[in-house]
């Protein structure tokens, strides 16, 4: 399918400039965890508090993925492979523009994260598990899923009738039936920092 296609990136301003002009690095931190374990949540507090430190950032999330560039996918494993693999095509062209990119996808097993960070680049990828069991997601049950899925009228739903694998070696697990909201953004906006910090600009 690359056949007849001419790139022009060499011809293009570079990463490199783009992060000079904004006085940032790019870089994809990507959250994964349970339907309702506080993965939008987190990432809207981490891009608040880096927006007030004049730190550029864009959330990339289920709803608004899926209402728009995804609609046309399911839940079935091909769709959400094909669902992750759109988003991190996405997510790394805003990566290589300089931007911290907040990906919020429940992203169910180690091979489609893995497919994510191939595609992005293990160098600019942060992974971090919102760990939030799920007895406490089913409680919350915020949009109502949870109770239809146990009635059987949402199909191949993660964490009852679909697997959730949770990731080995996240650079952050933080579980938010234990932690305040502020505790668990926290620790993903010095994450964030310490990234930035240690790639020269
Ligand atoms: S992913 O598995 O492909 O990464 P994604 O994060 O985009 O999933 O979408 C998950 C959101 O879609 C959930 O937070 C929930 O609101 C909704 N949803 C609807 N059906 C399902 C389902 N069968 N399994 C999981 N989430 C579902």
């Amino acid at each position: 399918m690359t056949e007849n296609i001419y790139p022009i990136y060499d011809r293009m301003m570079t990463r490199q400039d783009k992060e000079t002009l904004l006085g940032q690095h790019g870089v994809m931190v990507w959250f994964t965890g349970l339907s309702g374990s506080g993965k939008s949540s987190i990432a809207l507090g981490v891009e608040r508090e880096l927006h007030q430190r004049g730190i550029l950032c864009r959330i990339l999330d289920g709803d608004n993925i899926r209402a728009g560039i995804n609609s046309n996918l399911g839940f079935t494993a091909e769709d959400r492979r094909e669902n992750i693999r759109r988003i991190a095509e996405v997510g790394k062209l805003f990566v290589q523009t300089g931007i911290v990119t907040l990906a919020c996808f429940v992203s169910p097993t180690i091979e489609i994260r893995q497919m994510a960070q191939d595609i992005i680049g293990p160098d600019d990828f942060l992974e971090v598990y919102v760990s939030t069991p799920i007895e406490e997601c089913e409680r919350r049950d915020v949009k109502g899923l949870y109770a239809r899925a146990r009635r059987g009228e949402v199909k191949n739903f993660t964490g009852i009738s679909a697997p959730f694998e949770p990731p080995l070696h996240p650079a952050l697990d933080i579980d938010t039936s234990v932690l305040t909201l502020e505790e668990s953004i926290r620790p993903v906006v010095q994450l964030i920092i310490q990234h930035n910090s240690n790639e020269r600009i």
